[in-house]
């Protein structure tokens, strides 16, 4: 089968597609054929090596000295089931459904455990299931878990035009919060169309030297430091460093000690159950990806290209045919 390749960091072109061995089907897996993945900031991010700072020796040391061990690339996929495992039981030949793991998503076939699987959404297509997880699975991680949102909190969404920030708009609103988009003036409509009550433009206004109180602030850009969001966050506010560095992530664990305010950081993590609640919120309407630009498997090296702008609104698709 033909997958894409990284076997070193760096730009874009050091992905390659090559013909790889498709995966074996253990007894608890289906194979998919996978229709549809995406490039993410995390491809952007492993790829080209680019970490908030204080990561990188980790990441050497836990991903690959000079390049990914793992060089299959990719987080999320839709696709067909192709073929089951003697012991799958919830799946068979031709069910659609969607998946999310980091590593092995940009190639044509996977070998997924079923209880890692979830039916796609009866109204979306390929593309739009595949983009259901990155953004969606960290903004749900993140506001409902860590945050504890409540109806009626006032949400701040800084990045609201990106994957993850375009998903904590509609899932914050699903949650019944107050939400204000902070984005450009080019992206405003988008973020007011995804339910954003107020949209700020970084270009012209600061959020953090305004009058406005937040119950939450959502960073998925990473520049908000705790001390510039202090005055505006309302007390027992949390800030939410989707993006951090590990000098703010050992802050967060500092400054939350305190009472008062907390400052939350981590990693969102996969689980099947939140799979299946993504699939229900958009079989029901409430969340829908943004898909920004839809990539041929062939030129998956553009859309990391694309990617690397830091520009994407939404998502970038790429279609396996
Ligand atoms: N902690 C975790 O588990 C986790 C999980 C997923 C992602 N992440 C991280 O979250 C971050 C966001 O990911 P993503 O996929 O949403 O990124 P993305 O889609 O690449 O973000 C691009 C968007 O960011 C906007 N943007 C750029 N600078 C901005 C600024 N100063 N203020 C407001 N918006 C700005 C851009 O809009 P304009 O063009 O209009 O500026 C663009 O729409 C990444 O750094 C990623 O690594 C963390």
């Amino acid at each position: 089968m033909k997958a894409a390749i990284c076997r070193r960091y760096g730009p874009p072109d050091v992905v390659e597609i090559a013909d790889v061995p498709r995966p074996r089907l253990g007894a608890n897996d289906v194979l998919i054929k996978v229709r549809a993945t995406t490039v993410t900031a995390a491809d952007w991010r492993l790829r080209s090596f680019n970490l908030p700072r204080g990561f990188g020796l980790f990441v050497r040391l836990g991903v690959g000295i000079s390049g990914p061990r793992q060089p299959i690339l990719g987080s999320e996929r839709a696709g067909e089931v192709v073929a089951t495992g003697q012991a799958v039981s919830r799946f068979a030949p031709g069910d659609k459904v969607f998946a999310a793991r980091m590593g092995d998503c940009h190639a044509e076939y996977a070998a997924v455990r079923e209880d890692a699987v979830a039916p796609m959404p009866a109204n979306l297509g390929f593309g739009e299931a595949a983009a259901l997880t990155f953004g969606g699975l960290t903004a749900l991680i993140f506001l409902r878990d860590k945050a504890r949102i409540q109806p009626g909190e006032r949400v701040l969404v800084n990045g609201a035009s990106g994957a993850v920030g375009s998903a904590a708009v509609q899932l914050a609103k699903h949650f019944k919060a107050i939400v204000t988009g902070v984005c450009s003036a080019a992206n405003a409509e988008l973020v007011r169309s995804l339910g954003a009550d107020r949209v700020i433009d970084y270009v012209t206004e600061d959020f953090t030297r305004t009058r406005e109180r937040y119950d939450i602030i959502f960073d998925a850009v990473g520049n908000c430091a705790f001390d510039q969001c202090k005055p505006v966050l309302a007390p027992g506010g949390r800030l939410l460093l989707v993006v951090g560095s590990l000098g703010q992530m050992i802050g967060a664990m500092v400054w939350s000690s305190r009472g008062g305010r907390k400052v939350l950081s981590g990693v969102a993590s996969v689980r099947t159950a939140d799979l299946l609640f993504l699939r229900t919120l958009a079989e029901a309407g409430v969340f829908k990806p943004v898909i920004d630009r839809t990539y041929p498997f062939a030129r998956i090296a553009d859309a990391h290209a694309y990617v690397d702008t830091g520009r994407k609104r939404g998502n970038v698709v790429i279609a396996l045919d």
